[in-house]
């Protein structure tokens, strides 16, 4: 069901609360307290701005172990986690249509999957409105994320985001794709 789009700016100073934020999506897609599991989030925002930090620590938060590539030359990563499954996608090197229907894409983008899309600007006209778009702005030495609603869902989504900073997480155990 299509919805007015909703707003909300938060700002990230450092990428620990860029993960911090990613970590709250978890549970939404992840089908915890009566949710449907799955949902798709667009993600915006230059070179850098930390699409994939983003989108990592979400898919660590959800479950899933050992290496996480970011999808830039193969265009999708695909994950499995009990029964969800989960489509990390990139197109900033999608240039032909075609691709997308070969590659038979467009049966990914199930309501009770996880989809993440990086770059969905070049796929504009193959994408429908995706659940929450989040677009990731340089602000200083930090980021302002700005977090918009599309759907039912995503309205329900960012009614539990907490804008508030989290308090400092502890530091990270040695990760294999540092
Ligand atoms: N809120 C933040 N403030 C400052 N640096 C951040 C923040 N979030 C992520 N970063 C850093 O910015 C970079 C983001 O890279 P990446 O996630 O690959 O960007 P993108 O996928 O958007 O091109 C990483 O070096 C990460 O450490
Ligand atoms: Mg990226």
């Amino acid at each position: 069901m299509s919805v007015p789009p909703r707003n909300l700016t938060l700002h990230l100073p450092d990428e620990a609360a860029t993960e911090a934020l990613a970590r709250q999506f978890a549970p939404l897609v992840g089908g915890a307290g009566g949710l449907p599991a799955g949902g798709r989030i667009h993600l915006q925002g230059d070179l850098g701005a930390g699409k994939t930090a983003f989108t990592r620590a979400l898919l660590r938060a959800c479950g899933i172990q050992g290496r996480i590539k970011s999808p830039s030359y193969a265009l999708l990563e695909s994950y499995k986690v009990s029964n969800l499954y989960f489509y990390h996608f990139d197109f900033y090197r999608f240039s032909d249509p075609r691709e997308w229907l070969d590659a038979g894409f467009r049966d990914l983008l199930r309501d009770d999957a996880v989809v993440l899309i990086e770059w969905p600007e070049r796929a504009e006209g193959l994408l429908p409105p995706p659940d929450m778009q989040i677009s990731l702005a340089y602000a200083g030495p930090g980021r302002d994320a700005t977090l918009t609603a599309h759907t039912a869902r995503g309205q329900t989504w960012l009614n539990a985001i907490v804008p508030t900073p989290q308090a400092p997480s502890p530091p990270a155990a040695p990760s294999a794709d540092a």
